[in-house]
């Protein structure tokens, strides 16, 4: 009798260890899935490649840049706005371009506090790559990658004096 107590009471050690073991490897798991998780969502947040075609036509405003604005982005713009803007838009930004002078309405000041078309990033992106309708601002979608028009939107942030 005494022998049998004895296994009883080991099987119910053992119950109770396994129980033990399986709720520390589970919640482990756990721990290490939601790291994933949070893992998974950082990456898509800044390689946002396909999530910016989706959302194209969504709010321009909550499109997120996800060309960071390095010296090295910014190069880059510079070098596009030189060939593809100034003729318009002046080499420093103030819609003084010597193309620009007879168009009506002229090109927009880009050093200034207003802007017509919203002042985000997603809506500078946006008016970049659509254009402006019946306008001289004709979209750049088929002129530039995404990622070239979120350089010189960089670029055009320098330019702007305004704060
Ligand atoms: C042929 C002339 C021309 C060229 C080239 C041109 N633009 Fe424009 N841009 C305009 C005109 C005109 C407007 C004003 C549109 C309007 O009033 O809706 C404008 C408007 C803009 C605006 C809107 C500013 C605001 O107030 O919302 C931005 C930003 C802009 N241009 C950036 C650029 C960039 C960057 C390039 C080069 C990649 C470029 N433009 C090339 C003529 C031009």
């Amino acid at each position: 009798m005494k022998r049998t107590m004895s296994t009883g009471t080991r099987f119910a050690m053992l119950v109770c260890a396994v129980a033990t073991a399986t709720w520390v490897l589970g919640f482990s798991a756990a721990i290490q899935a939601s790291r994933t998780t949070a893992q998974d969502h950082d990456h898509a947040a800044t390689t946002t490649q396909h999530e910016e075609d989706a959302h194209l036509h969504a709010d321009a405003a909550k499109l997120v840049n996800p060309v960071k604005s390095t010296p090295a982005s910014i190069a880059a713009g510079k070098g596009l706005y030189e060939k593809q803007c100034v003729s318009c838009h002046g080499a420093t930004g103030k819609g003084d371009g010597k193309s620009g002078a007879l168009l009506t309405p002229k090109p927009s000041d880009l050093t200034d506090a207003s802007w017509k078309h919203g002042p985000s990033d997603g809506e500078i992106y946006t008016l970049l790559k659509d254009g402006s309708k019946n306008t001289g601002m004709k979209g750049f979608a088929s002129k530039m990658t995404a990622q070239e028009m979120w350089s010189v939107v960089n670029y055009v942030r320098t330019l702007n004096t305004s704060k």
